[in-house]
């Protein structure tokens, strides 16, 4: 238990984490009375069952769906509360945090309320827990390319209240190639770029988040390990990847968790990282995923280094970085 303990809470950045997917089932019921919204379920037991994946998309229509009792600013600060107290606790020191706009503002929710909420959340946590912070938008790749060229416009005016931009939603089908003008857009904006490739889809599609959206880190990328050219070009560039254990378990990405790449990667000099991914969905937060790793074998120092490589990955200046080791 102790060697638990100091992984568990060992300083860490998480840099894979959706704030929706931070919903618990219990939360999500409580913003719906408070909010009047009748959920399409018997209950929080009937809801708490539906927890069984078979896919990315099967969890992406629950995911979806419970999203929509998110509708104040009130709502969007007690969703990243609520976690930064669970992160706190997992020694969580830097969190860049992802959301959905396209979802909220499809559900009637102004971009200004979303972003009010979770940013008085954020300043909240920085007083209370001393966890920096800094926020992701993600354009959700299966809805039309118009409507992702759309977002990136009403996100610009407070650009510089953002840290980045991100790709997620479900990936097959839909590549990296077809966002490249949204993430031209978001850099000469100045935003952090980074993309989901690789979790479900081919080692080709984190090859084009690289190449055509100029992406600083690839978010799961774990089908990287199907191309050796790959491997070396991302050890080359020191492209870190923000890898989510249980999420890959919840999702059958791999039916057991020793069947993840994470050491063939490390070894190819990958900086590998560890994240949550939708702690409320998967059954755990980063701790839990740390912990889930030191109990298939993973030793302490390969544990320690890929907290240090977070920490090393976050987007964060060097005075920043020194405050958080
Ligand atoms: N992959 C893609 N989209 C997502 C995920 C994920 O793991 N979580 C929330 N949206
Ligand atoms: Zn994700």
């Amino acid at each position: 238990p102790i060697v638990s303990d100091a992984i568990r809470t060992m300083p860490k950045a998480e840099l894979h984490l959706h704030i929706e997917g931070t919903l618990e089932a219990e939360l999500a019921y409580e913003l719906a009375e408070r909010n009047a919204i009748e959920l399409p379920f018997a209950g929080l037991e009937d809801l708490k069952q539906r927890y069984h994946f078979t896919s990315l998309q099967s969890f992406l229509d629950l995911y979806y769906q419970l999203m929509s009792v998110l509708r104040t600013a009130d709502d969007f600060r007690d969703l990243v509360l609520a976690y930064m107290a669970k992160a706190n606790r997992a020694g969580v020191v830097r969190s860049e945090i992802f959301f959905d706009p396209q979802v909220h503002i499809a559900n009637g929710i102004d971009l200004d309320t979303v972003l009010d909420g979770l940013l008085s959340g954020m300043v909240l946590a920085r007083e209370r827990y001393g966890i920096s912070s800094g926020l992701i938008p993600c354009i959700v790749r299966d809805m039309p390319v118009e409507s992702a060229l759309e977002t990136i416009e009403a996100l610009a005016p407070r650009a510089d209240e953002l840290l980045g931009l991100g790709l997620d939603s479900a990936e097959v089908g839909y590549p990296p190639e077809d966002f490249k003008d949204v993430f031209q857009r978001a850099g000469d904006l100045g935003l952090r770029l980074v993309a989901h490739a690789g979790e479900e889809g081919p080692a080709s599609y984190v090859r084009q988040a690289l190449d055509d959206l100029h992406v600083e880190r690839v978010d799961h990328g774990i089908h990287s390990v199907e191309d050796k050219d790959l491997i070396e070009l991302l050890k080359h560039r020191q492209i870190p990847l923000t890898c989510c254990p249980l999420s890959n378990l919840k999702l059958q990405v791999v039916s057991d968790l020793g069947e993840l790449p994470l050491r063939r990667l490390m070894a190819g000099g990958v900086p590998v990282t560890i994240n949550s991914d939708d702690p409320a969905y998967f059954g755990g937060y980063i701790d839990d995923n740390f912990d889930a790793l030191s109990q298939i074998g993973f030793t302490l120092p390969e544990l320690a280094s890929m907290a240090e490589n977070s920490l090393n990955a976050a987007f964060v200046d060097d005075a920043e970085r020194r405050t958080m080791l």
